[in-house]
């Protein structure tokens, strides 16, 4: 998750009028999801996923609906949330570019192509373009070593990235 800063003590947190937990959402997870697992904690993860796919993100109020529909504490949820980059509590851009950081990478020169990503779209990690495009993460190992340096954008992996082959596939993608 996007962390930038933790202010627990003083922390506000917005506040919509509809719930994002809407019935159909809850009805689906009752029918299809809690049914699966011996607990209802276990369903947490694929709940995150959900709201983080309607959502872009898995807003505070969110995971207070979610802690309340599973019998959770909030903070057990925000405990998982921020565990995972996948999850962040502000929307992201539609596509999500990851850098993977780990050791692999970084010796295959994935620093050159994280500052060309920061230069050209002028952005740091954890940051989304102001027309809501892109958001850069580093994410660490992504499992495609012998392929490095290898960066996902949303869900597809780019292998044996070069600066070239980046621009090329940043610039295929439809606004
Ligand atoms: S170190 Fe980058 S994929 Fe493993």
């Amino acid at each position: 998750m996007a962390w930038k800063t933790k202010p627990s003590a003083t922390i506000e947190i917005q506040r919509r009028t509809e719930p994002y937990l809407t019935q159909e959402m809850q009805a689906r997870y009752t029918a299809e999801l809690l049914p699966r697992y011996e607990t209802k904690h276990a369903s947490l993860l694929p709940i995150l996923n959900d709201v983080q796919d309607r959502y872009g993100c898995v807003a505070y109020q969110a995971m207070i609906e979610i802690a309340q529909f599973l019998e959770l504490k909030p903070a057990d949820v925000l405990d998982t949330a921020s565990f995972y980059e996948a999850f962040t509590t502000e929307p992201v851009g539609k596509y999500v570019i990851g850098i993977c950081q780990s050791v692999g990478c970084e010796i295959c020169g994935h620093q050159a192509i994280l500052d060309h990503v920061r230069n050209k779209l002028d952005l740091e990690p954890h940051e989304t373009t102001e027309d809501g495009k892109f958001t850069l993460l580093t994410l660490e190992c992504l499992g495609s070593c012998d392929t490095a340096p290898v960066a996902l954008i949303n869900d597809d992996l780019h292998e044996n990235l070069t600066i070239e082959k980046l621009d090329q596939i940043l610039e295929s993608l439809p606004d």
